[in-house]
């Protein structure tokens, strides 16, 4: 079994050593905080403790896990792994320099991930001479319990490359998809309507946050409403990966960021985190009621639902994945009840191309605008399954 590095010991790193030391792997965890590494370490004791509370392990099990990660407090403890997965901060000179230093400490035949959410793999692997090794591995979190993992081969990476990391993080217990190396991937690509249409009926002043809450989960089955979902993730960090998706679209009005929630990350109130977001988390405050209007409640699910099919039917029209991979990705990456393709095959494909057409009309925006791949498939009557 080959050793995995973990570069960054944050939120994500710590997971992801984790899950590799679960399946069996000796994991070398570097970071140059030191005080992020013990945190690390406490924090995986803790959550050791808990599974074998739960009976999830027996203590030599969870003894065991934890005496697989070594941690190392210098870059070339990682001379010996077959891989290294990189979750350092997202910027992408820092990463292009720390990638250009492993290349220097690890065997020729390594492979170079990283977790990156939102810069490109294909920029990178350039500070790599053998960029052909280098690939995007990106985890969910938190990454022991988030099952999806999106492989994003970079164009330099080469097709046996692309097997052998999806191979590994498959022998992990993780559901992978492959994703095109471009902004997003899927899931934070075809996700954006989730967040974005609901803001903007809420900013129509259609209806206030929780009715849209209940319509979405009371009529549409999803796990979270929008905004508690936003509030959960945090404003600041769902307004950031808004505004980057946005902006690496060529500014594309489909993805065009909400003013409500740019003045709530703003203004401090981040969701949960912070105490208050669309909602306030005091355990004194009554949480405000929705307004349980069956026809607004539909119209509104609707609205949101052709909006994330669509984009869902335009990453499929742009070859980001496969239409198996896409809705896995939705289903597994962020709990979505049914496959946004599956779904529209549900609705009608003549319905879902109706509903865009009709917001396209009302509001002349571009935002609106139909896949052509919805518009083929009605004139043909086909359906995606
Ligand atoms: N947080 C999420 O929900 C999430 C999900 C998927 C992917 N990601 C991506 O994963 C990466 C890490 O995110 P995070 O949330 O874990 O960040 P984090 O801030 O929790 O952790 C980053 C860690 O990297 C360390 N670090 C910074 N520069 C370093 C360097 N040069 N060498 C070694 N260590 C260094 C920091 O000390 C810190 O401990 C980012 O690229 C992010 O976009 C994050």
């Amino acid at each position: 079994m080959i050793q995995v590095g973990i570069l960054g010991a944050g939120s994500m790193g710590s997971g992801i050593a984790q899950v590799a030391a679960q399946a069996g792997h000796q994991v070398v965890l570097f970071d140059t905080q030191t005080e992020a590494l013990d945190l690390a370490q406490k924090k995986l004791a803790k959550i050791m403790a808990r599974l074998i509370e739960k009976g999830r392990v027996n203590e030599a099990e969870a003894n065991e896990i934890q005496e697989r990660i070594s941690y190392a407090n210098a870059m070339e403890a990682f001379a010996d792994c077959g891989i290294v997965i990189e979750a350092i901060v997202e910027n992408l000179e820092i990463k292009k320099f720390v990638f250009s230093s492993l290349e220097e400490i690890c065997g020729a035949n390594t492979i170079l991930a990283t977790n990156t959410s939102s810069l490109s793999v294909a920029a990178i692997a350039a500070s790599c001479k053998n960029a052909e090794r280098v690939i995007g591995i990106h985890f969910f979190n938190p990454a022991p319990l988030m099952p999806l993992v999106e492989i994003i081969p970079a164009i330099q990476t080469t097709d046996a490359n692309t097997l052998l990391a999806r191979e590994l993080i498959n022998s992990w217990k993780k559901v992978t998809v492959i994703a095109k190396d471009t902004p997003g991937f899927i899931v934070n690509r075809v996700a954006r309507p989730f967040y974005g249409e609901a803001l903007r009926i809420y900013e129509e002043g259609i209806a206030d946050f929780a009715t849209i809450d209940w319509a979405i989960t009371a009529l549409g089955g999803f796990k979270m409403g929008p905004f508690t979902l936003m509030d959960f993730i945090g404003n600041d960090i769902n307004y950031t990966v808004t505004e980057t998706v946005f902006a690496a679209f060529y500014f594309d009005p489909r993805y065009k960021p909400a003013f409500t929630q740019k003045r709530h990350a703003e203004a401090g109130w981040l969701g949960r985190k912070s105490g208050r977001g669309y909602y306030s988390y005091s355990e004194d405050i009554e949480q405000p009621q929705p307004n349980k209007d069956h026809a607004l409640g539909e119209d509104i699910l609707w609205r949101i639902l052709v909006m994330l099919i669509n984009e869902a039917a335009d990453a499929l029209y742009f070859n980001i994945a496969s239409k198996r991979d896409i809705d896995l990705a939705m289903t597994k990456g962020v709990n979505y009840p049914k496959g946004l393709l599956a779904w529209a095959d549900e609705k009608g494909i003549d319905n879902c191309v109706k509903a865009m057409d009709l917001l396209h009309k009302t509001y002349l925006e571009d935002r609106y605008r139909c896949s052509p791949l919805l518009r083929k498939m009605a004139a043909e009557n086909s359906t995606f399954y």
